[in-house]
């Protein structure tokens, strides 16, 4: 194997890592898929997993931990700050401090920006950032592309759609970040109120070819490859007037497929509300499910290659 620079690192924002070593994340990934059950259990022995959540999770969380189960570890850790002594007051520092003790790696979900970096400051064990505010969600970057990957069968030359909260979906800056490697063409399509964050894509926007609309346009629809939909981000407005203002915007439904390349993905990253409708959930053109599904293969590959030198 060649070498693994996951092995003791956190991975607290997409940028830290290179087009190289995604895609060696990405092969990894590939071949403990097809290992037995009772091969990839040795991946991960002995390896307690320790989770701290501040905000809801399904997918991540969930992901994680099937992910640490599947490669013959173990997990532990807070799903709801009100079961904890966090409820009791105690600092998001001491908490940390506390898991560490407890944890070979450390996953942390927390509505503050900078919490993954200041996490990853404090533990002695790698820290792995599973949402920090409107800033990064890495590892859902990281199954994003490597979705792109398996049902494209590559990233660069695609054009690809990317539709909704573009102001406060942390998934969309890890995504973003993550395609900068990439020669990809992004069309952003979002209400003016909710367009990206120039701030936080500079140095990125110049690697790429970004467009931005309010409305999506039938002529670029049609030539869209991948479709990626996110949810308007309730719990991040300020104002909640403001949120009823854009609420339901966009609908993604058979009259987009009708509209799109045959073989369009529509992507996800899930919760959804009314974003996609659920009549197009049985298209082959679905891709959401499968982007889920992917969450825990390479969450595995990840805690694999970051708790273990040479994980074969
Ligand atoms: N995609 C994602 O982060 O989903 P959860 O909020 O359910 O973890």
């Amino acid at each position: 194997m060649a070498t693994n620079h996951y092995y003791g690192r956190d991975v607290v924002s997409i940028r830290d890592f290179t087009k190289d070593e995604l895609e060696f994340l990405f092969s990894f990934t590939d071949r403990i898929s097809t290992l037995s059950r009772i091969e990839r259990s040795e991946l991960g022995k002995g390896i307690t997993l320790g989770s701290i959540y501040y905000e809801p999770s399904t997918r991540t969380r969930m992901s994680f931990e099937a992910a640490i189960t599947s490669i013959g570890g173990s997990s532990i850790g807070i799903a709801d700050p009100k079961s904890s002594s966090i409820e009791k007051g105690e600092s998001l520092s001491d908490t940390i401090r506390i898991m560490d003790l407890y944890s070979d790696v450390l996953v942390l979900r927390h509505p503050l920006d900078g919490s993954g970096r200041f996490a990853s400051e404090l533990s002695r064990h790698p820290v792995i950032n599973a949402g920090s505010g409107s800033e990064e969600h890495p590892t859902q970057a990281m199954l994003d592309l490597y979705t792109i990957y398996k049902e494209k069968g590559r990233i660069d030359g695609l054009r690809i759609g990317i539709i909704g909260d573009l102001k406060y979906g942390r998934t969309i800056y890890s995504l973003v970040y993550g395609l900068s490697n990439y020669d990809v063409d992004i069309r952003l399509i979002s209400p003016p109120t909710l367009s990206i964050r120039k701030e936080s894509i500079y140095g990125v926007e110049n690697k790429l070819k970004i467009q931005e609309y309010s409305n999506l346009p039938e002529d670029i629809l049609s030539t869209l490859d991948v479709i990626y939909v996110t949810r308007i981000q309730k719990e991040r407005f300020p104002d909640i007037q403001e949120y009823e203002k854009v609420k339901g915007t966009y609908t993604i439904d058979q009259s987009t497929l009708d509209k799109s390349k045959t073989d369009v993905s529509i992507m996800h990253p899930l919760p959804r509300l009314d974003e996609i409708s659920h009549s197009i959930d049985n298209t082959t053109n679905a891709t959401y499910f499968r982007q889920a599904a992917n969450g825990k293969e390479i969450r595995a590959a990840l805690l694999a290659l970051i708790t273990n030198e040479d994980p074969a």
